[in-house]
């Protein structure tokens, strides 16, 4: 992997368009309407992060901090830039959020999105529930999450 891969959190109106551009690229059915991303940014109980590489924001991470957790809302990777370990990076920056401020990891993920299910499952998440069509397109929402030992 390049030594020019930063990740950050989204400071500027140029990092959070990108982040949304490529959120669209992602979810073309359920993308974050730029409004959106935007209440995110100012909402301080959200962590927007990019990951930076060669000056070309690649990937994403949504954060929403509650008392005992913190919920990934949402993590994407450029799909010309994935399988590059980014996805993997990102997960790093929320377990060491979590571990920081003595919170778990909670998220949910379609019963249809295997490679995020797959990298979850790598990063050492389990599952703790499910619910049952829970999506638009009726595949359920697993439930999981990373405890760590305080
Ligand atoms: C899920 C996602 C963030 C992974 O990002 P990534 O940068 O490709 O992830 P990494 O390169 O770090 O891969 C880590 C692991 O994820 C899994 N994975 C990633 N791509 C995969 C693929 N195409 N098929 C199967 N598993 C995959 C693997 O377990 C992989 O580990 P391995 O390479 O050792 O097998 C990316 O695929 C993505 O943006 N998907 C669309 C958005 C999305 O579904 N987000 C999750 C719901 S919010």
């Amino acid at each position: 992997m390049s030594n020019q891969v930063t990740i950050k959190p989204i400071e500027t109106v140029e990092e959070l368009n990108q982040v949304s551009l490529i959120d669209q690229l992602l979810f073309t059915n359920d993308f974050y309407q730029p409004e959106a991303w935007n209440n995110m940014f100012l909402n301080p109980y959200y962590d927007l992060i990019c990951l930076i590489d060669h000056d070309q924001v690649k990937g994403f991470l949504c954060l929403l901090s509650n008392p005992d957790e913190i919920e990934i809302i949402r993590i994407g990777v450029h799909p010309a830039s994935q399988r590059q370990g980014y996805g993997s990076l990102l997960m790093q920056v929320a377990e060491t959020m979590a571990i920081k401020s003595n919170k778990k990891l909670l998220l949910e993920v379609s019963s249809h999105n295997q490679k995020a299910q797959n990298l979850y499952l790598k990063c050492g998440f389990v599952v703790i529930g499910k619910r049952k069509q829970y999506y638009l397109d009726n595949s359920d929402a697993i439930i999981m999450e990373k405890s760590f030992n305080h």
